[in-house]
């Protein structure tokens, strides 16, 4: 794969920061955007923008087919059966809580179990612990060993009768675990528990196939593929967007309002209430068409070479200790140095132009499981290249002369 053909793409991978060229090793928080992706914002803008499915006009019905094409090419990156299957909100975070307020205000009672890993992003926990005190409910939590893995034996053990869902993150944002979803479905379907995976950091990674999944539902956030942010989709297979309630109420999610009672518009609008993100899904869209010519599989074999060569040379630094050594990896690592903080290793870095994430991921539980509070995480994308990655093993060892 000619990487540096792609690399020209990205206008801010262009620059110097600190008087050195920018080294952007900070994918997982958020991926860089493609000059076609800032194009048909502007393009968007300065063409087509109205409110969609409300005007009769020319611009109402331009910015309408943007935005219900922009549906399809998500449908078809995940392979979803349907568009109706595919509701745009402002990223995972929002795909989950909507699924949790709707899903679970409506089928969980007290005493219902949810099941999560100990790998989840806050995301995957907190609007599970916010429907649990409304309902009763209650968190079960699958282990992970020193790797960073789960075990099926212990999702077996662990779904029982009073267990109503499944949410598990298909690849851990802070230690780069891919997760067996696949077996874990399968697990959890052979005894009629529909699952949830969060998929934000598997979309930029891997390619998405919901149908051969099985899951019931699946998020995404636009901006960790090369999208803008504040927008992202929620599939969910058919049978649950009919039957599930509204999670918001407002406009273009009715279809007749009186002061005695409301009905609702059919999916994916009944959970689309308000003006949305319409240029945003515009952009994710164009991100998504992009990724697809340059081809997942290709930058998913890159990475994983990428993320072999990484491992390696971190691993020969003195008082390095990488945190999750999954066999099944995206390429995100998690590092500690010895008696050195994440953040002061993340600042020396940055006055050397490499961007890195320091801190706790939004991953507290699984800080503790590993007794750290904190990491430093470089996420790689397929625009990085090796050059940039001996930059980084250089400034560490920079980093350990400076604290001696
Ligand atoms: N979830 C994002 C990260 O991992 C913000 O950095």
């Amino acid at each position: 794969m000619d990487i540096s053909t792609y690399r020209a793409d990205f206008p801010i991978l262009q620059q110097a920061i600190k008087d050195k060229p920018l080294i952007y090793l900070d994918n997982a928080a958020t991926t860089q955007k493609p000059q076609v992706v800032i194009d048909a914002l502007v393009h968007y803008y300065t063409h087509a923008n109205a409110n969609v499915h409300r005007g009769v006009h020319a611009l109402s019905e331009r910015a309408t087919h943007a935005y219900e094409n922009a549906r399809t090419t998500v449908k078809n990156f995940i392979n979803a059966a349907h568009t109706e299957e595919i509701v745009f909100v402002r990223g995972t975070t929002e795909a989950i809580n909507l699924v949790a307020q709707s899903y679970g205000r409506s089928h969980l009672q007290a005493g219902d179990e949810i099941l999560l890993t100990e790998l989840e992003h806050h995301a995957n926990i907190v609007p599970w612990q916010l429907v649990c005190e409304q309902t009763g409910a209650k968190l079960r939590v699958i282990p992970i060993n020193e790797a960073g893995e789960i075990n099926l034996d212990d999702v077996i053990a662990l779904i029982n009768k009073r267990t109503k869902l499944l949410a598990v993150g298909h690849i851990s944002n802070a230690i780069g675990t891919i997760n067996p979803v696949e077996d874990m479905i399968k697990i959890a379907h052979a005894n009629q528990v529909p699952v949830l995976v969060d998929g934000a950091q598997a979309a930029p990674h891997m390619p998405i196939d919901v149908q051969a999944l099985d899951c019931d539902f699946y998020t995404l956030s636009g901006h960790k593929v090369f999208g803008p942010t504040g927008i992202g989709a929620l599939y969910a297979k058919a049978q649950w967007l009919e039957k599930l309630p509204p999670y918001q109420g407002g406009g273009d999610m009715i279809s007749s309002v009186s002061f005695e009672k409301s009905s609702y518009n059919r999916p994916p609008f009944k959970f689309e209430a308000g003006t949305p993100n319409i240029a945003g899904a515009i952009g994710f869209a164009t991100a998504l068409d992009y990724l697809t010519k340059v081809g997942v599989a290709n930058t998913q074999a890159y990475e994983q070479e990428l993320l072999a060569y990484a491992t390696q040379a971190l691993s020969e630094i003195p008082g390095l200790r990488i945190i999750g050594t999954a066999e099944h990896k995206a390429s995100i690592i998690s590092f500690v140095l010895d008696k050195i903080h994440p953040h002061d290793i993340g600042t020396i870095l940055d006055s050397k132009g490499i961007a890195i994430r320091a801190g706790h991921h939004c991953a507290m539980p699984l800080m503790q499981h590993f007794k750290v509070s904190a990491t430093a995480r470089a996420s790689l994308a397929f625009y990085n290249t090796r050059q940039e990655i001996d930059c980084l093993i250089r400034a560490l060892y920079e980093v350990k002369e400076v604290f001696g």
